[in-house]
């Protein structure tokens, strides 16, 4: 069985409902030819993992390669395995960042017994990954709460 999992950067003016649609067809037709897996997306990039046998795969990923709803696609993965890591998932999407105390570990609980922890650190690194927008606006509100704490302690 071949497994490999590949990152990419989202096409611009995409959006989470978009990549709902888009994962609720690649889930019926992975699920025709026993292919499975779980597609993470965090408004800005993709992380795919996708298993099943290998000439399935290897087509499904040519399809995926020729997509425009994203781009430079990155392969992190590609091994051949025993088992499964998403055995009842034809393709589940999830999409990220969580933010909040707790939430990366909230979102590894929320991956399939089955998977490796190799894998599982992979996805909620990915998971918890900011995009440069969001970053900016912790950043802005972290700045804000120091001022608010100095103004308390003045
Ligand atoms: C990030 C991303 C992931 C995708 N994953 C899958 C997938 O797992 N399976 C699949 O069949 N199509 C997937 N697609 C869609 C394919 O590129 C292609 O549009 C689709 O297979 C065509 O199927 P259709 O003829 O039924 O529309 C993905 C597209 C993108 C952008």
């Amino acid at each position: 069985m071949l497994s490999l999992i590949y990152v990419s950067v989202a096409s611009a003016g995409l959006t989470a409902a978009d990549v709902t649609t888009l994962a609720e067809r690649a889930a019926a037709n992975n699920a025709k030819h026993d292919v499975t897996g779980m597609l993470a997306y965090n408004s800005q990039s993709f992380m795919q993992l996708l298993e099943g046998d290998g000439a399935h795969v290897l087509s499904i990923m040519r399809r995926i390669e020729q997509d425009d709803r994203h781009g430079s696609i990155t392969y992190i993965r590609q091994h051949d395995r025993e088992h499964r890591e998403c055995p009842d998932w034809s393709m589940r999407s999830l999409v990220t960042p969580m933010t909040g105390i707790g939430s990366a570990n909230v979102f590894t609980k929320s991956l399939p017994e089955a998977m490796d922890l190799d894998t599982k650190i992979l996805f909620t690194s990915f998971a918890s990954t900011l995009t440069e927008e969001q970053a900016a606006q912790y950043a802005e509100r972290e700045q804000s709460t120091m001022w608010d704490l100095k103004a308390d302690n003045d």
